[in-house]
């Protein structure tokens, strides 16, 4: 909350997302840190980069986009974090745990997939996608000058340029990674996560089943407008049934793809309203059609500038709070909230180079902030494979070195059990024959004998 001589009155305001209370609107973006470990776990060099920006001050913390399925899981390029198997909850739950040890809430970003912007990691494997043989290329022109060196002169990067051959998903692969992906998300809420982000941006897999230039089905997912929709509101409908009420649901798409003849911002706005009739809590506005498209998806400073806009115009639309990103100038993101453009300021380069910046704007220290110089280091590092740095903030990617990012005996204001397991309603999505109507067995029926000898 903001003491009386602070300026920044509507950053700091609290905002509810669902049933969860944020303290304020500065959160951190999902970004795709790489420090997951090779099959998906979080390591301890991942849990305290995430602790620096909890104890930096961010409201909610958002993971980088975790693989929400088994088959997803294996077109990453790099490294993601996984979530499909019960043996993910352990790495996730101490990453939850860190987080609101420094006082913030957490919040899982997680995807049903890359499709054609997947990459296999023996390069034979066609990603699974919305259609069969159209793999991405990117233009070098068009993506930021600084990664350019990488992608020249380094086969392992240059290879990202062209991605891999496509096949088409069945309609039964379809349900069944959407059941599994629905599973995915309960798993989340028993590791301790407050919200769920499902990840629809930047020409990824739910990204790809809306836009014409992806989508060349001719079933009841493709073809006209409602069809090509249908995939990204029947995940949300099964995740918002599996996670239950105790959880705050978040969907994150591009406002627009900024390609001819692609989505438009009208088009997405409807996407929004779809979405939110399907319960979500929040939206969260990213842009651009993808790696192709060149340049939105990670803008530079005068590509965000119209992102304000975008604010406005799906607030105009729809009621639950508006997310948006690459609004790193605090005062003017204080005048937008003021003035309805948006509730929530997603901050992603921004925090890796100051982490801090949430605290300098409660402390009313905005001249002390490092501002992101644009200069895509931590883009082209990450894209090497290298993990992640920033030129200008030594300690990102190290803070598993500073203790004060280690965690202590359990605090007041942590939950031994998860606000979503508490709420009860998780339903059993395995078992179709588990019912209401077949009553737990409340008496064994045989006497239990214990061990020993009978
Ligand atoms: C290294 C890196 C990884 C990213 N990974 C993701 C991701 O996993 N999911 C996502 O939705 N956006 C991702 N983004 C986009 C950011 O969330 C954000 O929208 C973008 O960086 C613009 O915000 P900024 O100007 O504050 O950095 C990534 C950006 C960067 C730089």
């Amino acid at each position: 909350m903001a003491k009386k001589d602070n300026p920044f009155k509507n950053l700091l305001k609290p905002i509810k997302i669902g049933p969860v209370e944020l303290k304020h609107r500065m959160v951190l973006a999902p970004m795709n840190d790489t420090l997951s470990g090779h099959n998906g776990e979080a390591t301890e060099q991942l849990i305290s980069y995430y602790a620096a920006r909890a104890r930096g001050g961010a409201s909610l913390v958002i993971t980088g986009a975790i693989m929400g399925t088994k088959l997803a899981s294996q077109f990453v390029w790099g490294r993601n974090l996984y979530c499909f198997h019960p043996g993910h909850i352990q790495g996730l739950k101490l990453l939850t745990d860190r987080i609101h040890y420094f006082s913030s809430q957490a919040c899982a970003q997680i995807t049903i997939g890359f499709g054609r912007q997947g990459h296999s990691a023996d390069h034979h494997e066609l990603a699974p996608a919305a259609t069969a043989g159209l793999p991405y290329e990117i233009a070098l022109e068009k993506g930021p000058k600084a990664i350019e060196i990488a992608w020249k002169n380094i086969e392992h990067p240059r290879s990202f340029l062209v991605g891999q051959m496509t096949r088409e998903m069945t309609i039964d692969e379809i349900h069944s990674e959407q059941k599994e992906f629905a599973r995915s998300c309960q798993l989340l809420v028993i590791a301790g996560f407050d919200a769920i982000e499902i990840h629809a941006p930047h020409g990824y897999l739910e990204h790809q089943f809306l836009s014409p230039f992806s989508n060349k089905r001719t079933d009841m997912y493709g073809g006209e407008w409602r069809n090509r929709k249908r995939f990204l509101n029947e995940v949300t409908e099964q995740v918002r049934y599996a996670v239950g009420t105790g959880v705050a649901l978040g969907v994150r798409i591009s406002a627009e793809e900024h390609m001819e003849g692609g989505l438009t911002r009208e088009e997405m706005i409807d996407v929004g309203k779809d979405l939110e009739e399907r319960g979500i809590d929040y939206l969260s506005l990213s842009d651009g059609g993808g790696y192709e498209e060149g340049g939105h998806l990670v803008p530079d400073k005068d590509r965000a500038k119209h992102i304000p806009e975008h604010g406005r115009d799906f607030k105009k639309a729809i009621k639950i709070p508006v997310m948006v990103a690459s609004q790193h100038d605090p005062v003017k993101a204080d005048a937008d909230i003021g003035d309805g453009m948006f509730d929530l300021s997603a901050l992603g380069r921004q925090l890796f180079i100051d982490p801090e910046y949430p605290n300098k704007i409660a402390e009313n220290r905005p001249d002390d902030i490092k501002r992101c110089r644009y200069c895509h280091t931590c883009l082209g590092i990450s894209l090497a494979g290298a993990g992640i740095a920033c030129p200008h903030n030594p300690e990102l990617g190290r803070e598993y070195a500073n203790p004060e990012y280690m965690i202590g005996p359990r605090t007041e204001q942590e939950l031994i059990i998860s606000r979503g397991m508490l709420a009860g309603d998780m339903p059993c999505l395995d078992r179709p024959w588990w019912k209401p109507e077949f009553p737990i067995v409340e008496k064994a029926w045989r006497k239990f004998r214990g061990p020993g000898r009978r």
